[in-house]
Formats: C-alpha cells, structure tokens, sequence
C-alpha cells in the first residue's frame, strides 16, 4: 500500500514538475447543465495536475496561472432571448410543445454561428503561439467545433452530454442497430414493439435526412468561413471537413448502465456518468441542517432544475401545490427563486439549494424533479425515489427509464396536476419498493473499478499519450456503408446467378434440349 501510495506521489510530483497536459475544453452551450459537465472536467484534470482552458458561456474569472476561460457569456444572451418559451411552464403547459429535435435543429445552427461570431473565440484561436495536448469538445447535434482540434494539430475527444446514442457513435465507428437501441431523446424504451421498432428506424432515416440536407451544407460553409483564416495564419490549408468529423478519437458519456441500458460499443467510448457529483459532499447551511435534522416524518425536495423558473407555473398551480404540501406529515423543501405567500408550516422556500447535499441527508424520502439527466444521476447516486414532471429535452426518456426501473412515477404537466402529484406522493410514502429499487439501482452505480472522475482523467491522459489512442480506432470507420451490409456481396451473388442462367441456356441451346425455347415458339 505504502508503495502504492509513494509511487502515485511520485507520479504527481513528475506531472507537476512537467506541469502536465495543455488541456482545451470547449462546452458552448448556453445551459447551466451543460455548464456543470464542463465544469466536472476542468475540475477533475486540474486535480491531476493539467492545465485546463474552458471555452464557456458561463466564465467564472476564476482563473490561475493552471486555468484560463475564453468568455463565450454573449451567447446566453442569444439563448435567453430566443428560449423563453421552451423554458416556460405555464407556455409549456399551454402550447404542450413537443421538444422534438427536429424541430430545433435551426436553433442549433444558430448557436454554433453565436459561438464562431464570438470575438474572444476568434482572437484565441486566432494566437497562434498557442499549443495544446488535447481538445475536448461537447457534442450536441453540430460537429463543426472539431475543427478546433485540427487547429491545434491535435487530438480530439467528443463529450457526451448523453449516452452513446446512434448520432454520436457514428462519429468513431458506426451508427448502433435502432430495433434495440433507443433513438437519441426517443420516448420509447426497448424491448421494443413492432411498431416502436419500425418508428426507431424512420427516425433515424429522418435525421439522416436533415443532417444530409439541412445540417451538413450549413455546418460546412460555416467551418470554411470560419478556420479557413485561422489556419492561413499558421500557414496551413483547411483540411476537408469530413475528414475533421471523422478524425474524433475518443468519446466520453454522461451515463451509466444504472440509469440507462447496455450499450454495445467499441473500446474508445467509455461511461463517466456522474464525474460531476463531489464524493465529498458539503455540509448544508445551518439552518436546513435543522430542518431537515428535525422532519420526523422525513423530506420532500422539489425543484424543476437550472432552466425553467418556478415562478412560471400558473398562479392556480402553485396555490393547488401548496395545498397539496400542507397536506402532508412530511416537510417539503420547494426550490423556488421567489418567496410565496400563505406558506403552510411544513413547506419551506429554497431561494438557492445545495442538492447533492440535500439528496445526502438520511431524512430525504422523496424527490419531485423535472427529469433532467444530472439530477436523475444524483438520485441514483444518493439512493433516492422520484416523481418526475418532465418539459423537454431528454426529460422525458428519463423519466420512462426511471418508471421502467421502478424507482419513480411521472406526473404530466397540465393544470390537473397538482390531483396526479396528490396521488403519486401518497402511493410513493405508503410503498417501499420505489426506494428499495433505487437503493439496488446505486449499490449498482457505486460498483465501479474506480471513480467516474479517475477514469475520465485516465482516458484523456492515455489519449494525449498515445497520440490520438490509433489503437483503439474502429475498423468501421474505414469502411463504406454498401460493404458493412454485404451489399457488394449480394451484388456478386446476383451476377454470379445471372452468368449460370445465361450459361445454361447456352448449353441448353448447343445441346438442342428446348424446353422453354420451343413453348416461346409455338406461342
Ligand atoms: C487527426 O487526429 C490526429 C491525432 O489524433 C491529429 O494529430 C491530426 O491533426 C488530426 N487531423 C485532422 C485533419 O484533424
């Protein structure tokens, strides 16, 4: 052990001494979410010894002599003004918009040329004394960042905000079979029905599609306008964009087998779903130490997450939640940006809520969540039961898996809810099977050879040693589609049948057997 522990300090010591890797992260999606995974990884590789530059929209001018940010703030304020309906409870409830991706595909395009517009990127990349040892860059729907990484001449990792859904992995290796794998924020959950199965399929043709037509012109033309002078000034010509795309070395998700399914994938992708809970978790402030110390009857937290506001659920809403809280023996911790009027006793305001650490109290019976990826990974870590009022995004398919699972109920948004929540509480309080199942679910989590957080750093670490990890490479990536599916073979099959037909009816003719001739002939 001693060994052990002197020869890791001795490893620590040389990185330091090296003054590590040159990391460069770039997370430019204007979410709080996103935001924390981004923030998980400067975190862990600044643990480790590296130097980390975070490209993010959320800087915190934290910086030292080992962290620097390049300031991408401008584009929240892009999002802020064009999301405030996809983020609004009572327009959600109201217009119930879907939140398929299709549909906001133009969006996307959209932030990525917020981002290429954005002068502090440009003046970075722009230096060229610069120089870095890996990039690693958050996938969400645009690839175009991977230029970024060509730039530096240099490897590139790919983020997963997700698991390893069929857009992604196609970027390493090739797109996962859709009759047993769910689509990318699909609704259904394998095993699927025919018609499940058949739908799977058409949406990946559809996306297909889109990113043919629609994403793929777009994504290009913005890559040659915006790296063909970047690399002029290192003297350099733009490589082709496809072979950029492809050039992605390795890919990190934000999942576990505990929250999601299996997932069949080649070695360079690897799950580090929940590298963004602290293992050490914070003491809460004093006095929600009290109170939750003090719930005899144990706790209730309620939040909707980072994006939406609670103050946007409709007045009637928040009067029949209230209603519905009173009610209960529990106390209820409410994660609201506003103080409400004609609190019952029972129910406290959260203005600002340490999470995890709330998760972490042993008082904790329930969570009412909107779904959301990170906030489901803290409950499975925690051993935690939900209710799940899921609104967007990838919500939705959280919430099947985690009722699938058998650890939480979904209530829908609508203005009978607060009846549905009523109903969920009282069934999830009386049962305990919600919270032995998620109590199974974590001893699962926890049943991993090292922490999420070791093995992210050991993976960008093995990636800058080794080059870009060429080992590792899916074969896949070298091959055309019509060869995977043995089209080219079919089409030797069809040929080879064709020469036999004609050969025997030349051997037919010469040997003067005129079986079908003669039939034409009499006709
Ligand atoms: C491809 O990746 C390697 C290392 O992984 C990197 O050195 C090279 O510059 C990349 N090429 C392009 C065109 O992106």
């Amino acid at each position: 052990m001693a060994k052990i522990v002197l020869s890791s300090l001795v490893l620590v010591a040389l990185l330091h001494l090296c003054g590590g890797y040159k990391i460069l992260l770039v997370f430019p999606l204007p979410g709080k979410s996103h935001h924390i995974l981004g923030a998980g990884y400067a975190k862990h590789l600044l643990e480790a010894g590296h130097e980390v530059t975070y490209a993010t929209p959320f800087p915190t001018n934290k910086t030292t002599a080992k962290y620097h940010e390049i300031d991408l703030s401008k584009s929240v304020e892009y999002f802020n003004k064009h999301s405030a309906s996809i983020l609004n409870l009572k327009a959600i409830i109201e217009k119930e918009i879907s939140g398929d991706v299709l549909s906001s595909l133009p969006v996307f395009i959209d932030m990525l040329k917020c981002s290429f517009d954005n002068e502090n990127l440009v003046n970075f990349l722009s230096d060229t004394s610069k120089e870095f040892d890996a990039v690693i860059v958050e996938w969400l729907f645009t690839d175009a960042f991977a230029g970024i990484a060509s730039l530096y001449n240099c490897p590139l990792i790919w983020s997963s905000s997700m698991e390893a859904h069929w857009i992604v992995l196609q970027l390493i290796h090739e797109p996962s079979n859709p009759s047993f794998n769910p689509n990318v924020l699909s609704t259904t959950i394998p095993p699927f029905t025919f018609f499940e199965r058949v739908a799977n399929l058409f949406t990946m043709a559809v996306f297909k599609a889109a990113k043919y037509f629609y994403l793929l012109p777009r994504e290009t033309a913005l890559y040659d306008e915006f790296y063909t002078p970047l690399f002029a000034k290192r003297g350099r010509q733009l490589p082709p964009y496809e072979e950029v795309l492809y050039n992605g070395t390795f890919v990190l998700t934000n999942s576990h087998t505990s929250l999601s399914q299996p997932i069949s994938v080649p070695p360079n992708v690897k799950e580090i779903g929940g590298y963004h809970i602290d293992p050490n978790t914070k003491p809460l402030p004093a006095n929600l130490q009290k109170i939750m110390d003090e719930a005899k009857h144990g706790v209730i937290y309620f939040s909707m997450g980072t994006n939406a506001k609670s103050k946007d659920w409709p007045d009637s809403l928040k009067k029949e939640f209230l209603e519905v809280f009173g009610g209960l023996k529990q106390t209820v911790l409410w994660k609201f940006e506003e103080q409400l009027p004609n609190l019952p006793k029972n129910v406290h305001i959260l203005e600002w809520a340490p999470q995890q650490s709330i998760l972490a109290h042993p008082n904790i019976r329930l969570f009412i969540t909107h779904g959301g990826l990170l906030s489901t990974t803290e409950t499975v870590y925690f051993g935690v039961p939900t209710i799940v009022m899921p609104y967007g995004a990838d919500q939705r398919v959280n919430a099947l898996r985690a009722v699938n699972k058998g650890y939480a109920k979904m209530v829908d948004l609508s203005y009978e809810m607060a009846g549905d929540m009523k109903v969920a509480i009282e069934e999830m309080l009386t049962s305990t099977k919600y919270s032995e199942k998620v109590k199974e679910l974590s001893k699962l989590y926890h049943d991993r050879p090292v922490p999420p957080g070791a093995e992210l750093v050991h993976w960008v670490e093995h990636v800058v040693r080794t080059r870009g990890a060429p080992h590792l490479r899916s074969p896949a990536l070298l091959l055309p589609w019509y060869q995977k599916i043995y089209l080219d073979l079919l089409a030797l099959v069809v040929l080879a049948l064709y020469v036999i037909k004609v050969v025997l009816k030349l051997l037919c003719r010469k040997g003067n057997i005129k079986v079908p001739i003669t039939k034409k002939k009499t006709n």
